[in-house]
C-alpha cells in the first residue's frame, strides 16, 4: 500500500515524483524511488531539458535523458517527458543567436523532432510548452515569442505530435491552479493550439504552494473542470508545500490540509490523470537554494524518514468522496 498504489484505485493513472540523474547514486534515495507502491511515475527534473540535450546547435546528448527513461522502463513506471520548450534552461546559441523567425522555427522544430523521436514510446506524458505566460495572463517575451510571436505554441505541439503521435501532449505552467487572469491565458493558449489544428491532450498544474495560501479544494476543482470544459484532461505536475524552516507545528497542520485539498481536488475531477510532487525528499527539493529560509515542502524530510502526517494526508485523499 502506497501513494500510488491508492491513486491506482482511485481510478488515477499515477502518482509520482520528479528526479535527478546526481540523486541516483544516493542508495537510500533510489530505493524509495524505485518503490512503485509510492511512485508509479517519474519526470526528469533536468536532463531533458533544452541545455542538457542540445548544448550546442545540432549536437543532441541524450546520455543522461536515457538515464532515467531506462530506470522508469526497470521499474515500470510511466515517464512525464519535460520539457522541450521554455525559456529558462536555454542554452545561449539559441536565445542570444538573433535568428530571423524562420531560422527559429526551424531551430525549435528540428529540436523538437529529434527529442520526441529520440524518446518516442518512453513519454507518457510531454510538456511540450512549459511556463509560457506572465502573471498577469500575457505572453511572456521569451525568445521564441518576441521572434514568432504566439504562432510558436501551436507550432511546437505540431512538431510533438507528429515525432510520437502516442505521446499525451501537455502545455505546463504555475500559478495557474485556481482561477485567475493566469489560468485564463492558460486556457487561451489551449485554444490558440486547437484553433491552429494542432493537437494538445492536457494541462500540467505545477503546484508549487505556500504551507496556509494554497487554492481550497473547490477552487482548484473548478479551475481543472474549466481545462476540461475545453476537452483537456489535467495533472498536478510539480507539487510542493514550501514552509518557513525549521517548519512550526502550526505549519505542518496547515500543510497536511493543504496537500490534502490538492489530492482530493484531483480525485474529485475524473479527468485528472494523476499527481507528481517534485521529488520527494527534501535532501533534494528546489526550495531551500531559490527561496531563502524556506523549505520541508515535501512528504519525506532530509534524512529520508516520512512525515506521516502528510503522507497519511494524501493516502487518505485518495479514499476520499
Ligand atoms: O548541473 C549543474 C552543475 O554542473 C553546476 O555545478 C551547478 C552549480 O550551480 O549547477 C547545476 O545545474 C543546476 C541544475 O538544477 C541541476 O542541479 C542549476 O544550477 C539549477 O538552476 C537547476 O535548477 C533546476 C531549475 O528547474 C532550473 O530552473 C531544478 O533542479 C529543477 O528542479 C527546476 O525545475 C523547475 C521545472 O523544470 C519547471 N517548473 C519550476 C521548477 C522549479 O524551479
Amino acid at each position: 500500500d502506497g501513494l500510488n498504489t491508492r491513486a491506482v484505485a482511485a481510478g488515477k493513472a499515477y502518482f509520482g515524483s520528479a528526479t535527478d540523474n546526481g540523486e541516483l547514486t544516493d542508495t537510500a534515495y533510489a530505493a524509495g524511488l524505485n518503490n512503485t507502491a509510492d511512485f508509479g511515475q517519474i519526470t526528469p527534473g533536468n536532463s531533458m531539458k533544452w541545455d542538457s540535450i542540445e548544448p550546442s546547435r545540432g549536437v543532441f546528448s541524450y546520455a543522461k535523458g536515457d538515464v532515467i527513461a531506462n530506470l522508469a522502463k526497470a521499474n515500470g513506471q510511466k515517464l512525464r517527458c519535460h520539457t522541450l520548450v521554455w525559456h529558462s534552461q536555454l542554452p545561449s546559441w539559441v536565445s542570444n543567436g538573433n535568428f530571423d523567425n524562420a531560422t527559429l522555427i526551424e531551430i525549435m522544430t528540428n529540436h523538437i523532432t529529434n527529442e520526441v523521436s529520440h524518446f518516442k514510446g518512453q513519454c507518457y506524458h510531454w510538456d511540450v510548452v512549459n511556463e509560457a505566460l506572465n502573471e498577469d495572463g500575457t505572453f511572456r517575451e521569451s525568445v521564441f515569442y518576441k521572434t514568432v510571436g504566439p504562432a510558436y505554441i501551436p507550432l511546437a505541439f505540431a512538431a510533438a505530435a507528429a515525432a510520437d503521435p502516442a505521446a499525451k501532449l501537455y502545455y505546463n505552467d504555475y500559478n495557474i491552479e485556481s482561477a485567475g487572469l493566469k489560468s485564463t491565458g492558460a486556457q487561451n493558449i489551449v485554444k490558440l493550439v486547437q484553433q491552429y489544428g494542432a493537437h494538445i491532450d492536457g494541462v500540467g498544474m505545477q503546484a508549487h504552494f505556500i504551507v496556509g495560501s494554497t487554492p481550497s479544494q473547490a477552487a482548484q476543482e473548478a479551475n481543472m473542470k474549466a481545462f476540461v470544459d475545453l476537452g483537456m484532461e489535467v495533472a498536478i505536475t510539480e507539487l510542493d508545500i514550501r514552509a518557513t524552516t525549521p517548519i512550526s507545528d502550526a505549519d505542518v497542520a496547515k500543510q497536511v490540509v493543504d496537500y490534502g485539498n490538492t489530492v482530493r481536488a484531483c480525485k474529485a475531477v475524473e479527468r485528472c490523470v494523476g499527481v507528481t510532487i517534485w521529488d520527494w525528499t527534501d535532501k533534494y527539493s528546489w526550495i531551500p537554494s531559490v527561496f531563502s529560509g524556506q523549505g520541508s515542502a515535501l512528504p519525506w524530510d532530509g534524512d529520508l524518514k516520512k512525515k506521516d502526517a502528510v503522507y497519511s494526508a494524501i493516502l487518505s485523499a485518495w479514499d476520499s468522496g
